[in-house]
């Protein structure tokens, strides 16, 4: 039964642990309780703001609106030949999805594990780690409209998936709910083991014919050691995304900082590793009230306990001012900031 809440705190529902209120709140388990919520009164005089699992979210004030928390269960999956198809509710904890898919031996998603959030949320800024993003197992998506009410499916072309974007976070901004996505995967383990620290780990660790639990452990376990447990210390991981440039301003940094650590993209620009820009301005481990960036990965920005939203912003705008003086660069936030 829906139930709309009143005067809510936000804290247990956004991995940086700020604590703000919400007005209104409402937990969604079902499409019908989409549809529900949206005949009401409350949801259409009062701005609406859709949370997942809220690990990449920065509140800087109360929410003087409508809270939807997405808890659509349920995950069941569809063989055909050496191709799987895999549904999940929107509510479905992204781990839990990643952990059915090996446990299945439904390869894809290994490369993804131990990423926050929910399923709902992953097509959003198509979430990506370790040389794979969701775009390349994204096969659909269910997404409720909330100006008509009607539920729409959006294939892969429709979603204009790039780096940390897509059409939701684009043109169709705050007009669609995904309440399931639908990935394909294959039964036939097609192992990526060439990003980052993979490889090492495998070796150290022994292994030599990895299969997909041995990438997903490996993952995890780089993962751990690089990136702060937001049950620990509030945080949404990466604050930044890493800034993409055109060839002739990377000729510009990279004469004045011939180390800079950089990376072609598949459209012929050159992508900067943010948390190297940060780092050599000085703010790796820095730590400035309440909030700072973490020890081991200078792009996450952390909460050390009792950090307002407008102390962490205004932190992160110090860090853009520093990087812009220091390299000519902009860095754009990953983080939704409210
Ligand atoms: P929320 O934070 O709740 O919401 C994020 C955005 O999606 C908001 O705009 C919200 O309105 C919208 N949204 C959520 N659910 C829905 C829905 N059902 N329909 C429509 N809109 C919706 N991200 C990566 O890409 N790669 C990483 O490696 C990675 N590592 C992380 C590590 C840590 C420690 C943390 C804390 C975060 C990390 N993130 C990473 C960021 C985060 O995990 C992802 O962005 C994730 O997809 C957010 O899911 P969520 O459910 O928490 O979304
Ligand atoms: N680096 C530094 N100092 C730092 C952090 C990083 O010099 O403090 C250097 C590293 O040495 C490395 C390079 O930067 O050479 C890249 O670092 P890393 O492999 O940790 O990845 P990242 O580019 O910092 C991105 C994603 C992460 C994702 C990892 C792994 C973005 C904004 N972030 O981080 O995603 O998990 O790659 O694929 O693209 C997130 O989005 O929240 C997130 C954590």
């Amino acid at each position: 039964m829906l139930q709309i809440q009143q005067n809510i705190s936000l804290k247990p529902y956004n991995t940086f642990g700020i604590d703000v209120k919400a007005t209104f709140f409402a937990e969604v388990f079902t499409e019908e309780d989409l549809k529900t919520l949206f005949e009401s009164e409350i949801s259409k005089s009062n701005k609406l703001f859709i949370i997942g699992g809220g690990s990449n979210v920065l509140f800087t004030q109360d929410y003087d609106g409508l809270i939807v928390k997405m808890s659509i269960q349920g995950i069941e999956s569809k063989s055909d030949g050496d191709t799987v198809k895999v549904t999940a509710g929107a509510g479905v904890i992204w781990d839990d999805l990643v952990n059915y898919c090996v446990a299945h031996h439904f390869a894809g998603v290994e490369n993804l594990s131990l990423i926050p959030g929910t399923v709902g949320a992953s097509p959003i800024q198509n979430i990506g780690a370790y040389g794979v993003e969701l775009k390349d197992v994204f096969e659909s998506c269910r997404a409720f409209e909330i100006k008509t009410g009607q539920i729409k499916t959006f294939t892969y072309s429709d979603c204009n998936f790039g780096y940390r974007e897509s059409i939701f976070k684009g043109d169709l901004r705050g007009q669609f709910i995904i309440t399931s996505v639908t990935f394909a995967l294959k039964t036939a383990a097609e192992i990526n083991t060439s990003y980052g620290a993979i490889e090492t780990e495998l070796h150290k660790r022994g292994i030599l014919n990895p299969d997909i639990a041995d990438v997903s452990a490996a993952v995890s376990h780089i993962r751990v050691s690089k990136l702060p447990d937001p049950s620990t210390i509030g945080n949404a991981g990466s604050f930044f995304k890493n800034p993409v440039i055109e060839k002739h301003e990377f000729a510009d940094v990279v004469a004045k900082h011939p180390d800079v650590v950089h990376y072609p993209t598949a459209d012929d620009k050159i992508k900067l590793a943010a948390g190297w820009l940060i780092e050599q301005c000085g703010w790796k481990g820095k730590i400035a009230g309440n909030t700072g960036t973490w020890k081991n990965q200078a792009l996450v920005l952390v909460n050390h306990g009792g950090a307002t939203g407008t102390e962490v912003f205004n932190f992160s705008e110090q860090i853009i001012d520093s990087v812009k003086s220091t390299f000519g660069v902009t860095l754009e936030r990953e983080v939704n900031i409210l």
